[in-house]
């Protein structure tokens, strides 16, 4: 990394790491006018930034990643966000091309049957349409959380993400399920009623289910698969 786009992030990082999640953001929006966007999956961290984009009326846009394969209540709570709030959700769609020669060649639940499969899937049905998502932007901001899993603890609230050249804000990384929870019920945030249903970490239907108490964060999610495997490329490997 160029040393001045080093200082800028460290700069950034004392500015950020100090200031809570609506200063945080505004701050932003302020610095990089019309360049910060929002990727919302209407998790539950999501839309507790969404919530402080849209009812503080800041400059910034949120696009999802509608890969296609997502659930029935993904929808349901993505149009009553729209409602709440006023406004119309952007999203960005897989390539019909690259789709439709990989559902020809390996038919529509290929993920299943190998690694390969279900990164090419991921691939084209999320890390593709991401790349477009970003484009032309500054700062891109997530709602990941260190809790989520191991891999998640070594991230920065604010880190330079070399694979799509962009600053990353991760502004609810050190929160708890907690402070979630009670922010989504005192400000009555709509959220995915399959966190009703032992649903925690929500991605597309054939690939997540729900947990049982005790198990991981992130155990829902391509259970199937070797712990160490699960990223879909949208945040590294
Ligand atoms: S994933 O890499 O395993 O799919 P996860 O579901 O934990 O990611 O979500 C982490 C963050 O990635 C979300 O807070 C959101 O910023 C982004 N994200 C994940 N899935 C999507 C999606 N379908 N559309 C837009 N952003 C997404
Ligand atoms: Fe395909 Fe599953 Fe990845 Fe969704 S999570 S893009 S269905 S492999």
């Amino acid at each position: 990394m160029a040393d001045t786009l080093l200082k800028n992030i460290s700069d950034l990082s004392q500015q950020l790491n100090t200031k809570n999640i609506a200063e945080g953001l505004a701050l932003l929006a302020k610095q990089f006018p019309s360049q910060v966007t929002f990727s919302t999956s209407f998790s539950f961290e999501d839309q507790v930034i969404a919530h402080e984009i849209l009812s503080n009326h800041l400059n910034i846009s949120i696009f999802t990643l509608d890969t296609g394969r997502l659930f029935a209540e993904t929808y349901s709570v993505w149009n009553s966000t729209n409602e709440r709030y006023q406004t119309k959700i952007d999203a960005y769609y897989p390539q019909n091309i690259s789709i439709e020669k990989f559902i020809a060649s390996k038919g529509p639940n290929s993920f299943y049957e190998s690694i390969d499969n279900r990164k090419e899937c991921c691939h084209i049905r999320k890390v593709e349409p991401l790349k477009r998502a970003l484009a032309s932007n500054a700062v891109w901001v997530t709602g990941l959380r260190a809790e989520h899993s191991a891999a998640r603890k070594d991230l920065q609230i604010v880190e330079w993400d070399e694979s799509n050249q962009i600053i990353k804000y991760n502004p609810l990384l050190l929160w708890s399920t907690e402070q979630i929870n009670e922010h989504i019920h005192q400000y009555n945030i709509p959220y995915n009623s399959l966190h009703d249903k032992g649903f925690v970490s929500i991605g597309c239907a054939p690939c997540t289910r729900a947990i049982k108490a005790g198990e991981d964060f992130r155990a829902g999610r391509w259970w199937w698969e070797d712990a160490s495997k699960k990223e879909c490329g949208l945040h590294g490997k």
